[in-house]
């Protein structure tokens, strides 16, 4: 397949070719990766529950009790009291009527937003939205229009623009954007969704578990109702250290969802032993208070530290603290600087960010410990600095 490698060949010039790493142990903050011992702040293991032994002994119990697989998908044999369970208590925890589970966070927004809007309607999301969030607009064949990154006064002029009668609006946006860590102005984009009628979505794979009230995320952290925030979307192979994700509504949302979204009816249902597993995780998430004070000591930490080496941080008041590169080359050599000194943290390039922005992600866990935060600011203290693209 020759076209193909003359493509794989450009990425290599470009450095912004992927390579999996390979790793043997759990997900912890210390693992062997490709066969080396790493100190890592890459993962999106917020509370530093991913290998907790509570959630891993639900796991044995669950699949003891109802099987590994689901065996078939949802709406045929393969939703099981565990998913039921998992559903309604994820509802309490959010305050919301209903809870829907999907296999995964990619699969609920491509699912949510294909089966909620068509060719005649418009979806209005930040620049900076999650892939998912973007494919799923694709998908639904909607008109998409992108507004400049938490820039509400943009959106506002956007909504302004003449849109056909009779169809459906949605705001689309990150509640804690993935690749910046910051908080999008929910309060603005809720108040701009109710003037226009617009349904408002807000993802918060990155906000629940670790922000608001008992981890309850952006949404609760900025007091908002349902009424607001109708579509409020998370993940559990984040903060809750499982796999999968769900959305919450009301009953009409989520009856539509098990009616029409492609990425719930035509897929296996996620293994019921995970269900079961993740009902633990989100206790653990309920009473995280500790590993939430924790983490925000540990950013705090790591911010004081990055400001006092001057080294470009972003305004980020999450665990998500990328540290600005720009070009491709410089973030893959400041990434392989910190892994002389045996710590990992992944470089972010194009086309997962934009052009000219690649960057180190830092992600804290409230399992890292203070001298953890310490030992990465040690090694931060003298990456290269120079403007020539691929320093070593
Ligand atoms: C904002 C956001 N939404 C959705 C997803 C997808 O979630 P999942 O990994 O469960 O597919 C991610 C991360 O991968 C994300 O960062």
């Amino acid at each position: 397949m020759t076209n193909l490698q003359a493509a794989l060949a450009a990425l290599h010039t470009q450095q912004l070719y992927r390579t999996r790493r390979l790793r043997s142990g759990a997900p912890t903050v210390r693992t062997t990766i490709d066969g080396r011992s790493y100190l890592t702040f890459c993962s999106n293991d917020y509370l530093g529950l991913a290998a907790h032994p509570a959630i891993a002994a639900a796991l044995r119990e669950g699949t003891h009790r109802y099987g590994v697989g689901a065996g078939a998908s949802a709406l045929i044999t393969g939703y099981s009291s565990a998913h039921h369970q998992l559903e309604e208590a994820l509802a309490a925890f959010l305050g919301r009527p209903r809870v829907l589970l999907f296999a995964s966070g990619y699969m609920a927004n491509v699912g949510i937003l294909s089966a909620l809007l068509g060719r005649n309607d418009t979806i209005f999301a930040d620049r900076l939205n999650h892939a998912s969030l973007i494919d799923g607009a694709r998908l639904s064949c909607a008109r998409l229009r992108r507004y400049p990154h938490v820039n509400p006064q943009a959106l506002a002029k956007l909504l302004t623009s003449p849109r056909p009668l009779h169809s459906r609006t949605l705001l689309a946006t990150d509640g804690v954007f993935s690749m910046d860590g910051d908080i999008a102005p929910l309060p603005e984009l809720a108040r701009l969704a109710s003037e226009q009628s617009a349904w408002l979505l807000v993802d918060d794979a990155h906000g629940i578990g670790v922000l608001g009230p008992s981890g309850a995320g952006t949404v609760a952290q900025f007091g908002l109702t349902s009424e607001q925030v109708p579509i409020l979307v998370g993940t559990l192979g984040k903060a809750f250290g499982t796999s999968g994700a769900f959305v919450a509504g009301d009953v009409a949302l989520i009856e539509t969802l098990i009616q029409r979204a492609r990425s719930y009816i035509y897929t296996t249902a996620p293994p019921p032993a995970l269900a079961h597993a993740s009902l633990t995780a989100l206790a653990l998430v309920q009473s995280g208070h500790e590993r939430r004070e924790q983490l925000t000591a540990l950013i705090t930490r790591f911010r004081q530290g990055a400001t006092a080496l001057h080294l470009p941080l972003l305004a980020s008041p999450t665990p998500i603290q990328p540290l600005l590169a720009g070009t491709a080359p410089r973030a893959l050599a400041w990434s392989r600087h910190l892994e002389r000194h045996g710590i990992l943290v992944s470089a972010i390039r194009p086309p997962t960010v934009p052009p000219g922005t690649a960057r180190l992600r830092v992600s804290l866990s409230a399992a890292h410990s203070a001298a953890d935060v310490d030992q990465l600011l040690n090694a931060l203290a003298d990456l290269p600095r120079g403007n020539s693209d691929g320093i070593e």
